[in-house]
């Protein structure tokens, strides 16, 4: 039979007609009638409404085997250095773009989303920056967020405004830092600078080792994104890193974390996923967990063939050196195309809550920090209770002048301060300035638990 133009059967129409009389022979079409396994990471992702991508080495765009693979597989990029302070802002006030443009040209001409990384960290900081302290940082910080959003404004979806600021360890607190050390608001600051730069794009925290749910840091981070949501702080996403290894595995309550973030009201993502020796299980349990909670909007491994790896000696990654599939991809590939999906809005997984904290006392003791001509710092660990209130007293003409990790309000002299925790850990600090009396030290009053 010669068929003409008119009634030549396109392959989307062959489809749809194959399934009207699979229908009509009343076949069971449910799931055979959705979309055609994909059979690209991206194309897959892009079924279930997810992106799959890459950290992308701007150096790396000029070798043909690296770029054939990124282009075929992967839907989003995240620069893999090109877009931290050190290489934005070499210079105060010198911003230098070309690395990271070059980035998000190839992004944008392939179809890719690209993943801002990162606007303030505590690493990767230029000279000049590092050596920065209080306002003068927390100002040259704030300038850097606006002016590097507002250069990629409309290009990149997502950005992670603040990265790693929260301490490993037992504490649930903040990780000491300049930034930190310009005072506890310094996250929401940048997250408040980055909305009014870049309206549009999603603003995410993002972290590692905290994966796994019972971990203080991840609750830690889990209470700074309740906190922000209720005050009405601008975010919009939590991105954890996972960069699984020995001292850190795929933890089997990581649907829970990712759920339990997900229920505060931010969209949470994987963002640099590797796995030492790139076993199938985690890829394929990872995938399976990102898939089974709505806002899980998308993975992104930290590089694509080992060779191309940070941490290229654990072959932590999809493709080996010669750009081969692992059998974790064949894993991950087949998890995004037999994964179901629950629809937006499905409820996730209510968090399980920290055990409420016991009403009563706790313990407050004061460590004396650094002695300046005219000031003097002191830090305050509590111990016995994970939220509290600490009252101190200082001598008058002694005047506290800045505070941090905690949230203070005073009595009427000026001389007692209250400060209750914010959900930063179990030490807080201020400033003192002397006003004539070197001598004088701060007594702590009372530690009340709750
Ligand atoms: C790494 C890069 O992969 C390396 O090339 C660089 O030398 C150091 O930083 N957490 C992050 C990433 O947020 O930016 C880091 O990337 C890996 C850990």
């Amino acid at each position: 039979m010669t068929v003409n133009a008119k009634t030549r059967v396109t392959p989307r129409r062959a489809l749809l007609l194959g399934a009207v009389a699979a229908l009509a022979a009343g076949m069971v079409v449910g799931v055979t009638g959705a979309a055609q396994a994909g059979t690209t990471l991206g194309a897959s992702a892009a079924e279930k409404g997810r992106f799959f991508g890459t950290a992308v080495a701007a150096g790396r765009l000029g070798d043909s085997a690296y770029t054939t693979i990124l282009n075929r597989e992967f839907n989003q990029v995240t620069p893999e250095n090109e877009m931290k302070t050190d290489a934005t802002e070499p210079q105060q006030n010198q911003f230098s773009y070309g690395n990271a443009d070059r980035i998000v040209a190839h992004a944008r001409a392939n179809g890719m989303q690209v993943r801002g990384h990162t606007l303030a960290w505590h690493a990767q900081q230029p000279s000049w920056m590092q050596g920065m302290s209080g306002s003068t940082l927390r100002n040259a910080m704030l300038n850097h967020v606006t002016q590097v959003a507002t250069h990629f404004r409309g290009q990149v979806a997502w950005w992670d405004v603040v990265n790693e600021a929260f301490a490993d360890g037992g504490g649930g607190g903040r990780r000491d830092s300049n930034l930190q050390r310009t005072g506890n608001d310094w996250i929401e600051a940048a997250f408040r600078a980055a909305r009014a730069a870049d309206p549009n794009a999603q603003l995410c925290y993002n972290d590692y080792n905290t994966d796994n749910w019972t971990d203080a840091k991840t609750q830690g981070v889990y209470r700074m994104v309740q906190d922000f949501k209720q005050r009405g702080v601008p975010i919009d996403c939590v991105g954890f890193q996972s960069h699984f290894t020995g001292g850190s595995n795929y933890p089997s309550n990581y649907r829970t974390t990712l759920s339990s973030f997900a229920a505060l009201g931010v969209d949470v993502h994987i963002t640099e996923l590797d796995i030492r020796n790139a076993p199938v299980d985690a890829y394929r349990n990872v995938t399976n967990d990102c898939l089974a909670v709505a806002r899980c909007k998308g993975i992104t491994v930290w590089g694509i063939r080992d060779s191309d790896s940070w941490r290229s000696s654990e072959s932590p990654l999809l493709f080996n050196g010669s750009g081969q599939k692992k059998s974790a991809y064949d894993a991950v590939l087949a998890a995004l195309n037999n994964g179901t999906t629950p629809p937006t809005g499905t409820p996730t997984t209510p968090p399980p809550t920290t055990t409420p904290p016991p009403s009563g006392s706790c313990t407050a003791s004061a460590t004396p920090g650094q002695v300046w001509g005219d000031r003097y710092n002191t830090s305050v660990t509590v111990s016995g209770a994970s939220t509290w209130a600490v009252v101190v007293s200082i001598t008058s003409p002694q005047k506290i002048s800045s505070t941090w990790s905690g949230s203070p309000t005073w009595d009427g002299s000026g001389l007692v301060m209250t400060m209750r925790s914010n959900g930063s850990g179990d030490t807080f600090g201020f400033t003192t300035m002397m006003n004539g009396n070197s001598s004088a030290r701060p007594q702590i009053v009372s530690c009340t638990a709750g």
